[in-house]
Parts: structure tokens; sequence; C-alpha cells
């Protein structure tokens, strides 16, 4: 079956790749010919998700899957959330988010937060979605150089360290965007 992924990221393209195994062939946004953004402007990270599959698929008519995650952390009412790509601005960089979460999380006790990917998959005309959510907690400075994106100050439950202290087979087996990614793949071996 062939199916698209709705991304560039060759990281994400392999991992998912290897778990399909041979009777999918997988392809990305370069696969396909197309090049340039997918507009993400939707109020939350399932919509953003289902709109970028939606416009692959309006265009392609083709099987295809978008995933849109988010770290929400609720003394912030939610915040980075949806925006969490570019929380500090525009065209900030993964220090500057993580500088400005740090800083508007000074003093709060409650530092329960989580991320969220979900994933929109199109199969055959019709529209699934899949969830992948870890809880954790924002610590008081950063910890550990692995990884991305806010890991160095997220501690998911259960663990002494941040995910930017775990090795990234660790991470890639237990993370928000790995659960997700585990739902879809056993839907999709299900659809062979
Ligand atoms: P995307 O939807 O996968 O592009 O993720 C949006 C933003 O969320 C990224 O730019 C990162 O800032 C953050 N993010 C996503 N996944 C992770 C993660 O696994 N660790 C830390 N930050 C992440």
């Amino acid at each position: 079956m062939e199916i698209v992924f709705a991304t560039n990221n060759k990281h994400k393209i392999s991992e998912i790749s290897a778990i399909l195994g041979n009777n999918f062939d997988l392809k990305s946004l370069n696969d396909i010919g197309f090049s340039g953004d997918i507009p993400e402007t939707n109020p939350t990270i399932p919509e953003n998700a289902s709109q970028k599959s939606h416009f692959i698929y309006d265009r392609y008519k083709i099987n295809v899957f978008a995933d849109d995650t988010g770290l929400e952390i609720e003394a912030l009412n939610g915040a980075p959330g949806v925006y969490s790509a570019r929380y500090a601005g525009e065209h900030c960089s993964f220090e500057d988010n993580v500088t400005k979460v740090l800083l508007e999380m000074e003093g709060k006790t409650n530092r329960n937060a989580r991320f969220i990917t979900v994933i929109s998959l199109i199969l055959n005309d019709k529209e699934y979605f899949f969830e992948g959510i870890v809880n954790g907690q924002i610590t008081t400075e950063r910890h550990g150089a692995k990884g991305f994106g806010y890991d160095p100050i997220f501690r998911p439950d259960g663990y002494n360290i941040t995910y930017a202290e775990m090795s990234a087979d660790k991470k890639n087996a237990m993370s928000h965007r790995a659960l997700a990614t585990q739902k879809l793949v056993e839907f999709l071996k299900k659809q062979r």
C-alpha cells in the first residue's frame, strides 16, 4: 500500500518505515514532488494535523497522514500548545522557546504539563485520528543535552530524568509521538 507521510523530516520517515515493514510503500513530501509549506493555521492540535493531511489529500488524492505536536502546561492555561514551534516568536530557536517557558514558570508551584501528538490519517477517503499523550513536569532549569525542542525541561511522570537526558532509543520507545505512531501502525497493519 502506498501512503504519504506529510513531512520532510527524514528521521520521522525512517522511524515509521522501519516499523511498518515491506507491505507499505511510505513516501515523503519530497517523494511526491511537493515542496513548500503546508499551512497550520488552526487553534488546536487535532485540527492542525487534519489540515495538513487534507492539504495533501486534496491535491494528490493519495492515502496520507500528518502529525502535529504540542507541549501543554497547566499553569500557563495550556500554552505553548499549538504555538509550541514558535512560542518565542516567528523565527525563534528551541533555546528561545525554552527560555521563555522557564521565565513564565518562575515561582509557579504547579509544574504539570503534557506532550500531545495527534496523527490524522486519510485512508480511502475516510479520516482517522491517533493520539499519544505523556504527562510530566516542567523542571526549574535545563537538564540534559539530547533530543530537541523542550526536551531539557520536560520530565515525564515515572522518570527522574528529562527527555533530554534519555537515550534516543529510550525516548523513541515511550514518547508522545511514539504512542501515537504505535496506534497508527497497529491500525495500518490491520488494513493489509
Ligand atoms: P511538530 O508538530 O512535530 O513540528 O512539533 C511542534 C513543536 O513542538 C516543535 O517545534 C518543538 O518545539 C515541540 N516538540 C515536538 N515534539 C517534541 C519533543 O519530542 N520534544 C520536545 N519538543 C517537541
